[in-house]
Protein backbone atom coordinates (compact mmCIF):
# COMPACT_ATOMS: atom_id res chain seq x y z
CA UNK A 1 0.00 0.00 0.00
CA UNK A 2 1.72 3.32 -1.03
CA UNK A 3 1.67 6.48 1.85
CA UNK A 4 -0.37 9.09 1.30
CA UNK A 5 1.20 12.57 0.80
CA UNK A 6 2.05 14.54 3.70
CA UNK A 7 -1.19 16.79 4.54
CA UNK A 8 -0.35 20.30 3.42
CA UNK A 9 -0.84 22.55 6.49
CA UNK A 10 1.31 25.51 5.09
CA UNK A 11 -1.54 27.49 3.46
CA UNK A 12 0.12 30.61 5.07
CA UNK A 13 3.33 30.37 3.42
CA UNK A 14 1.41 30.00 0.35
CA UNK A 15 -1.79 28.65 -0.99
CA UNK A 16 -2.63 25.91 -4.19
CA UNK A 17 -3.57 28.13 -6.94
CA UNK A 18 -7.89 27.34 -7.89
CA UNK A 19 -8.45 25.88 -10.61
CA UNK A 20 -10.54 28.38 -11.68
CA UNK A 21 -7.19 30.74 -11.47
CA UNK A 22 -5.12 28.75 -13.50
CA UNK A 23 -7.98 28.35 -16.49
CA UNK A 24 -7.84 32.31 -16.25
CA UNK A 25 -4.27 32.69 -16.29
CA UNK A 26 -4.09 30.48 -19.47
CA UNK A 27 -6.52 32.32 -21.66
CA UNK A 28 -4.16 35.25 -21.06
CA UNK A 29 -1.12 33.60 -21.66
CA UNK A 30 -2.01 31.57 -24.69
CA UNK A 31 -5.50 32.58 -25.79
CA UNK A 32 -5.78 33.71 -29.65
CA UNK A 33 -6.11 37.32 -28.65
CA UNK A 34 -4.04 37.13 -25.61
CA UNK A 35 -0.60 38.75 -26.79
CA UNK A 36 -1.12 42.30 -26.74
CA UNK A 37 1.04 44.94 -24.26
CA UNK A 38 -1.77 46.40 -21.82
CA UNK A 39 0.22 49.87 -22.49
CA UNK A 40 -0.79 49.51 -26.86
CA UNK A 41 -3.87 51.18 -26.44
CA UNK A 42 -3.73 51.38 -30.61
CA UNK A 43 -4.48 48.16 -31.27
CA UNK A 44 -7.26 45.67 -29.84
CA UNK A 45 -5.27 43.29 -28.89
CA UNK A 46 -3.67 45.83 -26.57
CA UNK A 47 -6.83 46.89 -25.40
CA UNK A 48 -7.76 43.72 -24.59
CA UNK A 49 -5.13 43.00 -22.36
CA UNK A 50 -5.55 46.42 -20.78
CA UNK A 51 -9.36 45.40 -20.38
CA UNK A 52 -8.55 42.62 -18.19
CA UNK A 53 -6.20 44.56 -16.30
CA UNK A 54 -8.94 46.83 -15.31
CA UNK A 55 -11.43 44.20 -14.42
CA UNK A 56 -8.66 43.23 -12.02
CA UNK A 57 -8.28 45.86 -10.88
CA UNK A 58 -12.09 46.49 -9.93
CA UNK A 59 -11.34 43.14 -8.59
CA UNK A 60 -8.61 43.64 -5.57
CA UNK A 61 -10.12 46.67 -4.96
CA UNK A 62 -13.82 45.40 -4.27
CA UNK A 63 -12.08 42.67 -2.09
CA UNK A 64 -10.77 44.94 0.26
CA UNK A 65 -12.91 48.03 -0.01
CA UNK A 66 -10.82 50.68 -2.00
CA UNK A 67 -10.83 52.90 -4.74
CA UNK A 68 -9.63 50.60 -7.87
CA UNK A 69 -7.63 53.70 -9.22
CA UNK A 70 -5.43 53.27 -6.09
CA UNK A 71 -4.10 49.59 -6.78
CA UNK A 72 -0.95 49.38 -8.08
CA UNK A 73 0.41 46.12 -9.29
CA UNK A 74 3.76 44.92 -8.18
CA UNK A 75 5.19 41.72 -7.93
CA UNK A 76 3.99 40.75 -4.28
CA UNK A 77 3.70 41.71 -0.97
CA UNK A 78 7.47 41.83 -0.46
CA UNK A 79 7.65 44.70 -3.33
CA UNK A 80 4.72 46.26 -1.97
CA UNK A 81 6.02 46.54 1.78
CA UNK A 82 9.59 47.93 0.09
CA UNK A 83 7.87 50.48 -2.03
CA UNK A 84 5.26 51.46 0.56
CA UNK A 85 8.11 52.10 3.05
CA UNK A 86 11.00 52.87 0.93
CA UNK A 87 8.65 55.01 -1.50
CA UNK A 88 6.99 57.26 1.12
CA UNK A 89 10.12 57.78 3.91
CA UNK A 90 12.48 58.81 0.81
CA UNK A 91 9.78 60.92 -0.71
CA UNK A 92 9.38 63.23 2.65
CA UNK A 93 13.31 62.56 3.48
CA UNK A 94 13.89 64.41 0.41
CA UNK A 95 11.40 67.42 0.80
CA UNK A 96 12.61 68.05 4.67
CA UNK A 97 9.43 66.80 5.76
CA UNK A 98 10.58 64.51 8.75
CA UNK A 99 12.68 61.04 8.59
CA UNK A 100 11.04 58.77 11.40
CA UNK A 101 9.03 55.99 11.10
CA UNK A 102 7.02 53.65 13.28
CA UNK A 103 6.53 49.75 13.33
CA UNK A 104 6.62 46.82 15.38
CA UNK A 105 9.45 44.15 15.85
CA UNK A 106 6.66 41.01 14.88
CA UNK A 107 7.08 42.49 11.30
CA UNK A 108 7.34 40.67 8.36
CA UNK A 109 10.90 40.84 7.23
CA UNK A 110 10.06 42.55 4.39
CA UNK A 111 8.88 45.55 6.51
CA UNK A 112 11.74 45.00 9.00
CA UNK A 113 14.50 44.81 6.81
CA UNK A 114 12.80 48.30 4.61
CA UNK A 115 13.13 49.57 8.15
CA UNK A 116 16.97 48.34 8.26
CA UNK A 117 17.68 49.84 4.89
CA UNK A 118 16.08 53.33 5.87
CA UNK A 119 18.41 53.58 9.04
CA UNK A 120 21.36 53.18 6.83
CA UNK A 121 19.88 56.63 4.78
CA UNK A 122 19.54 58.12 7.63
CA UNK A 123 16.17 57.47 9.00
CA UNK A 124 15.10 57.06 12.56
CA UNK A 125 12.91 53.78 13.31
CA UNK A 126 10.83 53.10 16.48
CA UNK A 127 10.28 49.53 16.29
CA UNK A 128 7.09 48.55 19.59
CA UNK A 129 7.24 46.11 21.53
CA UNK A 130 4.39 43.79 21.58
CA UNK A 131 2.09 42.60 24.42
CA UNK A 132 3.22 38.61 25.51
CA UNK A 133 -0.08 37.25 22.87
CA UNK A 134 1.29 39.55 20.14
CA UNK A 135 -0.98 42.53 20.06
CA UNK A 136 -0.62 46.43 20.00
CA UNK A 137 -2.85 48.59 21.70
CA UNK A 138 -3.85 51.64 19.51
CA UNK A 139 -3.02 54.32 22.40
CA UNK A 140 1.29 52.88 22.29
CA UNK A 141 1.11 53.28 18.48
CA UNK A 142 0.04 57.18 19.24
CA UNK A 143 2.71 57.50 21.79
CA UNK A 144 5.90 56.68 19.38
CA UNK A 145 4.61 59.09 16.83
CA UNK A 146 6.73 62.42 16.44
CA UNK A 147 6.65 65.62 15.11
CA UNK A 148 9.12 64.59 12.53
CA UNK A 149 7.37 61.07 12.18
CA UNK A 150 5.97 60.05 8.23
CA UNK A 151 5.01 56.58 8.51
CA UNK A 152 3.26 53.88 10.51
CA UNK A 153 3.84 51.02 9.18
CA UNK A 154 1.79 47.84 11.00
CA UNK A 155 0.36 44.14 9.89
CA UNK A 156 -3.28 43.18 9.89
CA UNK A 157 -2.38 39.47 10.88
CA UNK A 158 0.77 37.80 11.88
CA UNK A 159 1.67 35.52 9.63
CA UNK A 160 3.18 32.97 11.97
CA UNK A 161 0.53 33.37 14.83
CA UNK A 162 -2.14 34.85 13.38
CA UNK A 163 -2.82 37.39 15.85
CA UNK A 164 -4.80 40.36 14.53
CA UNK A 165 -4.08 44.05 14.95
CA UNK A 166 -7.02 46.55 15.63
CA UNK A 167 -6.45 48.21 12.17
CA UNK A 168 -9.21 50.16 12.31
CA UNK A 169 -9.12 51.29 15.73
CA UNK A 170 -5.22 52.28 14.69
CA UNK A 171 -6.13 54.12 11.91
CA UNK A 172 -9.09 55.85 13.96
CA UNK A 173 -6.32 56.91 16.65
CA UNK A 174 -3.81 58.22 14.23
CA UNK A 175 -6.20 60.40 12.76
CA UNK A 176 -5.56 63.54 14.32
CA UNK A 177 -2.19 62.97 13.30
CA UNK A 178 -0.26 64.31 9.82
CA UNK A 179 1.39 60.99 9.25
CA UNK A 180 0.54 58.06 6.44
CA UNK A 181 -0.26 54.54 7.75
CA UNK A 182 1.17 51.70 5.82
CA UNK A 183 -0.80 48.23 6.00
CA UNK A 184 0.70 44.60 5.29
CA UNK A 185 -3.15 43.06 4.71
CA UNK A 186 -1.00 39.69 2.68
CA UNK A 187 -2.56 37.35 5.36
CA UNK A 188 -5.75 39.26 5.95
CA UNK A 189 -7.15 39.90 2.55
CA UNK A 190 -9.55 36.97 1.62
CA UNK A 191 -9.92 35.76 5.21
CA UNK A 192 -10.78 39.11 7.18
CA UNK A 193 -13.29 41.61 6.25
CA UNK A 194 -11.48 44.96 5.15
CA UNK A 195 -12.60 48.21 4.67
CA UNK A 196 -9.29 50.07 3.77
CA UNK A 197 -10.65 53.45 2.14
CA UNK A 198 -13.81 53.61 5.16
CA UNK A 199 -10.85 53.15 7.92
CA UNK A 200 -8.54 55.80 6.12
CA UNK A 201 -6.04 54.08 5.42
CA UNK A 202 -2.91 55.11 3.10
CA UNK A 203 -1.40 52.24 1.87
CA UNK A 204 -2.34 48.42 2.07
CA UNK A 205 0.29 45.50 0.53
CA UNK A 206 -1.62 42.13 -1.12
CA UNK A 207 -0.16 39.00 -2.45
CA UNK A 208 -2.00 36.93 -4.84
CA UNK A 209 -0.59 33.66 -3.45
CA UNK A 210 -1.99 34.23 -0.05
CA UNK A 211 -5.69 33.54 -1.26
CA UNK A 212 -5.55 30.85 -4.16
CA UNK A 213 -3.84 33.29 -6.95
CA UNK A 214 -0.74 32.67 -8.49
CA UNK A 215 2.97 33.46 -6.80
CA UNK A 216 5.43 36.64 -8.26
CA UNK A 217 1.98 38.83 -8.37
CA UNK A 218 0.75 41.36 -5.71
CA UNK A 219 -0.31 44.93 -5.28
CA UNK A 220 -0.07 48.17 -3.46
CA UNK A 221 -3.09 50.65 -2.50
CA UNK A 222 -1.85 53.92 -2.93
CA UNK A 223 -4.60 56.50 -1.81
CA UNK A 224 -5.94 58.24 -4.90
CA UNK A 225 -7.77 61.18 -2.93
CA UNK A 226 -6.40 63.28 -1.77
CA UNK A 227 -3.15 62.25 -4.10
CA UNK A 228 -0.43 60.16 -2.06
CA UNK A 229 2.91 60.52 -3.26
CA UNK A 230 5.91 58.25 -3.16
CA UNK A 231 9.26 57.69 -4.40
CA UNK A 232 9.13 54.85 -7.58
CA UNK A 233 11.71 52.14 -6.61
CA UNK A 234 12.18 51.68 -10.35
CA UNK A 235 12.17 54.05 -13.19
CA UNK A 236 10.75 53.20 -17.17
CA UNK A 237 7.34 54.17 -18.85
CA UNK A 238 5.29 55.25 -16.66
CA UNK A 239 2.70 52.86 -15.74
CA UNK A 240 0.76 52.56 -12.74
CA UNK A 241 0.77 56.25 -11.95
CA UNK A 242 4.93 56.19 -12.47
CA UNK A 243 4.95 54.56 -8.83
CA UNK A 244 5.55 50.95 -10.43
CA UNK A 245 6.71 50.79 -14.53
CA UNK A 246 7.05 48.06 -16.69
CA UNK A 247 5.18 46.34 -18.82
CA UNK A 248 2.36 44.68 -16.98
CA UNK A 249 1.83 40.35 -16.53
CA UNK A 250 -1.47 40.37 -18.08
CA UNK A 251 -2.11 36.66 -17.22
CA UNK A 252 -0.98 36.96 -13.32
CA UNK A 253 -2.77 40.09 -12.88
CA UNK A 254 -6.50 38.80 -14.27
CA UNK A 255 -4.99 35.66 -12.02
CA UNK A 256 -5.17 37.44 -8.75
CA UNK A 257 -8.45 39.39 -10.23
CA UNK A 258 -9.81 36.31 -10.02
CA UNK A 259 -8.53 35.03 -7.04
CA UNK A 260 -10.15 38.14 -5.17
CA UNK A 261 -13.26 37.81 -6.71
CA UNK A 262 -13.66 34.26 -5.11
CA UNK A 263 -12.51 35.31 -2.09
CA UNK A 264 -14.68 38.27 -1.84
CA UNK A 265 -17.52 35.17 -2.62
CA UNK A 266 -16.41 32.69 -0.03
CA UNK A 267 -14.90 34.73 2.75
CA UNK A 268 -18.02 33.78 5.19
CA UNK A 269 -17.97 30.09 4.58
CA UNK A 270 -13.79 29.74 4.32
CA UNK A 271 -13.81 31.48 7.42
CA UNK A 272 -16.20 29.64 9.60
CA UNK A 273 -14.48 26.22 7.71
CA UNK A 274 -11.14 27.24 8.94
CA UNK A 275 -12.39 27.84 12.25
CA UNK A 276 -14.03 24.43 12.98
CA UNK A 277 -10.26 22.99 11.18
CA UNK A 278 -8.79 25.03 14.00
CA UNK A 279 -10.21 24.37 16.84
CA UNK A 280 -10.75 20.05 15.97
CA UNK A 281 -6.74 20.54 15.53
CA UNK A 282 -6.78 22.51 18.87
CA UNK A 283 -8.70 19.99 20.54
CA UNK A 284 -6.74 16.89 19.05
CA UNK A 285 -3.43 18.26 19.85
CA UNK A 286 -4.00 19.58 23.54
CA UNK A 287 -5.23 16.16 24.45
CA UNK A 288 -1.02 15.51 24.50
CA UNK A 289 -0.50 17.96 27.30
CA UNK A 290 1.98 20.32 27.56
CA UNK A 291 1.15 22.08 24.29
CA UNK A 292 1.58 25.87 24.34
CA UNK A 293 -1.02 28.25 22.04
CA UNK A 294 1.24 31.34 21.19
CA UNK A 295 -0.87 34.19 20.06
CA UNK A 296 -4.64 34.80 20.83
CA UNK A 297 -7.58 32.87 20.11
CA UNK A 298 -9.83 35.25 18.36
CA UNK A 299 -6.77 35.59 15.73
CA UNK A 300 -6.96 34.99 12.19
CA UNK A 301 -9.16 31.44 11.07
CA UNK A 302 -6.07 29.84 9.30
CA UNK A 303 -3.52 30.22 11.66
CA UNK A 304 -2.53 28.01 14.60
CA UNK A 305 0.71 28.27 16.32
CA UNK A 306 1.70 26.13 18.88
CA UNK A 307 4.78 25.07 21.15
CA UNK A 308 5.15 21.58 22.41
CA UNK A 309 6.96 21.37 25.53
CA UNK A 310 9.94 18.81 26.26
CA UNK A 311 11.07 17.90 22.95
CA UNK A 312 12.83 19.24 20.90
CA UNK A 313 11.90 20.74 17.35
CA UNK A 314 13.97 19.43 14.77
CA UNK A 315 13.29 15.87 16.08
CA UNK A 316 9.95 16.54 16.15
CA UNK A 317 10.04 17.78 12.61
CA UNK A 318 11.87 14.73 11.65
CA UNK A 319 9.01 12.57 13.28
CA UNK A 320 6.37 14.45 11.28
CA UNK A 321 8.20 14.91 8.20
CA UNK A 322 6.02 12.36 6.31
CA UNK A 323 2.43 13.05 7.83
CA UNK A 324 2.35 17.05 7.48
CA UNK A 325 3.97 19.67 5.45
CA UNK A 326 4.29 22.55 7.94
CA UNK A 327 6.52 25.59 9.17
CA UNK A 328 8.81 25.56 12.48
CA UNK A 329 10.89 28.36 13.20
CA UNK A 330 10.76 31.21 11.09
CA UNK A 331 7.32 30.56 9.89
CA UNK A 332 6.95 32.07 6.39
CA UNK A 333 8.90 29.45 4.19
CA UNK A 334 11.87 31.49 4.71
CA UNK A 335 15.83 30.27 3.80
CA UNK A 336 16.29 31.90 7.36
CA UNK A 337 16.79 29.25 9.91
CA UNK A 338 17.24 31.28 12.72
CA UNK A 339 14.57 31.02 15.69
CA UNK A 340 11.25 33.22 15.04
CA UNK A 341 11.64 36.95 15.37
CA UNK A 342 8.17 36.97 16.72
CA UNK A 343 7.96 34.46 19.09
CA UNK A 344 11.36 35.97 20.80
CA UNK A 345 9.34 39.84 20.44
CA UNK A 346 6.56 38.20 22.39
CA UNK A 347 8.67 36.82 24.74
CA UNK A 348 8.51 33.18 24.25
CA UNK A 349 11.90 31.52 25.77
CA UNK A 350 13.86 30.38 22.70
CA UNK A 351 13.74 26.60 24.26
CA UNK A 352 10.06 26.53 23.32
CA UNK A 353 10.57 28.80 20.34
CA UNK A 354 12.31 26.16 18.58
CA UNK A 355 9.73 23.76 19.34
CA UNK A 356 6.80 25.59 17.71
CA UNK A 357 5.03 24.71 14.89
CA UNK A 358 2.81 27.06 12.74
CA UNK A 359 -0.15 25.05 11.42
CA UNK A 360 -2.08 27.01 8.73
CA UNK A 361 -4.86 25.64 7.47
CA UNK A 362 -6.79 26.35 4.24
CA UNK A 363 -9.93 26.18 2.10
CA UNK A 364 -9.74 22.20 1.52
CA UNK A 365 -8.14 21.20 4.43
CA UNK A 366 -10.64 18.27 5.89
CA UNK A 367 -11.49 16.82 8.86
CA UNK A 368 -9.61 13.47 8.25
CA UNK A 369 -6.50 15.77 7.36
CA UNK A 370 -6.50 17.14 10.66
CA UNK A 371 -7.37 14.04 12.66
CA UNK A 372 -4.11 12.61 10.49
CA UNK A 373 -1.99 15.13 11.26
CA UNK A 374 -3.02 15.21 15.44
CA UNK A 375 -2.43 11.49 15.49
CA UNK A 376 1.34 12.04 13.79
CA UNK A 377 2.17 14.78 16.17
CA UNK A 378 0.86 12.88 19.65
CA UNK A 379 2.35 9.55 18.47
CA UNK A 380 5.60 11.62 17.82
CA UNK A 381 5.42 13.52 21.30
CA UNK A 382 4.53 10.38 22.53
CA UNK A 383 8.08 8.76 21.84
CA UNK A 384 9.89 11.74 21.77
CA UNK A 385 8.96 12.62 25.31
CA UNK A 386 9.48 8.79 26.71
CA UNK A 387 12.71 9.40 25.22
CA UNK A 388 13.49 12.40 27.29
CA UNK A 389 12.50 11.10 30.55
CA UNK A 390 14.26 8.03 30.56
CA UNK A 391 17.17 10.03 30.05
CA UNK A 392 16.02 12.67 32.59
CA UNK A 393 15.78 15.57 30.85
CA UNK A 394 12.61 18.42 30.19
CA UNK A 395 10.19 16.17 29.30
CA UNK A 396 9.10 15.24 33.20
CA UNK A 397 8.46 18.58 34.08
CA UNK A 398 5.33 19.09 31.28
CA UNK A 399 2.79 17.64 33.86
CA UNK A 400 3.19 20.50 36.57
CA UNK A 401 3.33 23.31 33.80
CA UNK A 402 0.59 22.31 32.29
CA UNK A 403 -1.87 22.44 34.69
CA UNK A 404 -0.54 25.91 36.47
CA UNK A 405 -1.74 27.00 32.49
CA UNK A 406 -5.19 25.14 32.54
CA UNK A 407 -7.01 28.57 31.88
CA UNK A 408 -8.33 30.83 29.15
CA UNK A 409 -7.62 29.90 25.48
CA UNK A 410 -6.80 33.48 24.65
CA UNK A 411 -3.94 34.95 25.87
CA UNK A 412 -0.84 34.38 24.34
CA UNK A 413 2.03 31.58 25.72
CA UNK A 414 -0.08 29.84 28.31
CA UNK A 415 0.52 26.76 28.92
CA UNK A 416 -2.91 24.66 27.70
CA UNK A 417 -3.79 21.15 28.17
C1 LIG B 1 2.55 39.27 6.32
C2 LIG B 1 3.36 39.02 5.09
N1 LIG B 1 3.91 40.06 4.46
C3 LIG B 1 4.63 39.91 3.35
C4 LIG B 1 4.85 38.67 2.80
C5 LIG B 1 5.63 38.55 1.53
O1 LIG B 1 4.73 38.29 0.48
P1 LIG B 1 5.21 37.85 -0.98
O2 LIG B 1 5.56 36.41 -0.90
O3 LIG B 1 4.03 38.12 -1.86
O4 LIG B 1 6.37 38.71 -1.35
C6 LIG B 1 4.30 37.54 3.44
C7 LIG B 1 4.53 36.17 2.99
O5 LIG B 1 5.60 35.71 2.73
C8 LIG B 1 3.54 37.73 4.61
O6 LIG B 1 2.99 36.69 5.26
Amino acid sequence: MTEAPPVYLDHAATTPVDPAVVEVMMRWLSGADAMGNPSSRGHCYGRGAAAAVEKARQQVAALVGAEPEGIVWTSGATEANNLALLGAVRFAMKRGRGRHLVSCRTEHKAVLEACAALEREGAEVTLLDPAPDGSLCPGRVLDAVRDDTVLVSLMHVNNETGVIHDIAAIADTLRSCPVLFHVDAAQSAGRLPLAVADWGVDMVSLSAHKLYGPKGVGALYVRPRPRLRIEPLAYGGGQERGMRPGTLATHQIAGMGLACALAAERIDTDSAHLLAMRRRLWDRLSEAGGVVLHGRWDGAPHILNVGFQGVHGEALETELEDAVAISTGSACASADATPSHVLRAMGVPDTLVISSFRFSLGRTTRAEDVDRVARSVLQGLRRLRSFSAVRGEEGGEIGTEARQGNAAVSAGSKVLQ
